[in-house]
């Protein structure tokens, strides 16, 4: 067996997928088509041409722009859909996504339009082919705090459909520490919280995550090599990151794969997990970032077990359905290992 096979064959959990990072140049055309929408391409292979990006703002102007195609609950399904067969074809037997309801609202579409698309397709994938799906309900940093306690009022009749609250957006400048007190509150009500942190940001940044925010995890993090204290702190209590490394590679965080710090940081004893962040716009699926890692960084058949076995551990399933889960990868795993 390969370790492309194995990388196949090992049952996955999804932590860091940002919904609208889904949209596939095809869904795109054709949801603008059907909605009368003139986009700035030609064809869809202009689409897909467009996407070279310098950095995290870059993309994300053409992200909020791509997803105003996203108009009807019939769109929000496809949506969700598509990226649910995705998971099944991968064998990503969990997955925790993240939906960034203030796109949606501030062009006037009402927070149980998407709500119910989500759900639908949820309900159907759990159906057909026994994924599980938590949704992530995160803030968009760039606007204000204000903004992010408007939304969780009008999110109040959904919440029992939401496992966790997130922050992401532009990160420079807009520091974990400006949305304290809208995280509290989240916090009050008992909700799991994570937060982009240290993509393009400082290591204060993941600091404040981690103590002001409190959080369960730390999207990216990447740059928390700049700082022993802060690398002694999330190895001692575990702390997960959910890196993304075609999505470091796309958006510049770093230059060359083989650059990349998440087998030095998996070798230091940190929680980290392999994710796919925005995989239409960053060129792969999950199977393609750990594809990529283990041919840049000579990652071994037990390291791409430990970081699939991490994303279990890191996610926010019941620990049985965790340890069910983790008995099925090391059985595969063992198969492999005496071959
Ligand atoms: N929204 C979607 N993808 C993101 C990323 N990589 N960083 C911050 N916000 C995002
Ligand atoms: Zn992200």
């Amino acid at each position: 067996m390969s370790l492309t096979t194995l990388i196949h064959q090992l049952p996955k959990a999804e932590l860091h997928l940002h919904i609208e990072g889904t949209l596939t140049p095809e869904l795109m055309w054709c949801l603008a088509d059907k909605h009368g929408i003139t986009l700035p391409y030609k064809n869809i292979e202009e689409i897909r041409q467009a996407y070279l990006f310098e950095d995290l703002q870059s993309f994300l102007d053409l992200y909020y722009a791509g997803a105003d195609v996203l108009r009807d609950e019939d769109d929000f399904f496809e949506l969700m859909w598509a990226y649910l067969c995705r998971c099944n074809e991968q064998n990503i037997v969990h997955t925790e996504v993240m939906f960034d309801p203030q796109t949606h609202l501030h062009r006037g579409i009402e927070f149980g339009v998407f709500m119910s698309g989500f759900t639908r397709a949820i309900d159907k994938a759990k159906d057909e082919f026994g994924i599980s799906v938590y949704l992530i309900l995160s803030f968009l940093r760039h606007l204000p705090e204000s903004d992010a306690m408007e939304t969780l009022h009008i999110a109040q009749p959904y919440l029992d459909k939401v496992h966790a609250f997130g922050l992401d957006s532009s990160e420079l400048g807009h520091p974990p520490s400006k949305f304290e007190r809208v995280f509290t509150r989240v916090r009050e009500l008992g909700f799991k919280i994570v937060a982009h942190a240290g993509e393009e940001g400082p290591p204060s940044y993941i600091w404040e995550a981690i103590e002001l925010l409190k959080v369960d995890r730390i999207d990216h993090g990447v740059r928390c090599q700049e700082d022993q204290a802060l690398l002694d702190h999330l190895k001692e209590h575990q702390i997960p990151l959910t890196v993304c490394p075609l999505s470091n590679l796309k958006l510049c965080v770093v230059s060359d794969m083989k650059q990349h710090n998440i087998k030095w940081l998996l070798e230091q004893g940190l929680r980290v997990t392999v994710n796919s962040d925005d995989p239409t716009y960053f060129g792969g699926f999950l199977n393609e970032n750990y594809q990529a890692i283990v041919e840049a960084l000579d990652i071994s058949a037990e390291q791409l077990k430990q970081l699939v076995v991490n994303s279990i551990v890191s996610s926010f399933l019941p620990q049985e359905d965790q340890t069910r889960i983790i008995t099925l990868i090391e059985k595969i795993y063992q198969a492999y290992a005496i071959e």
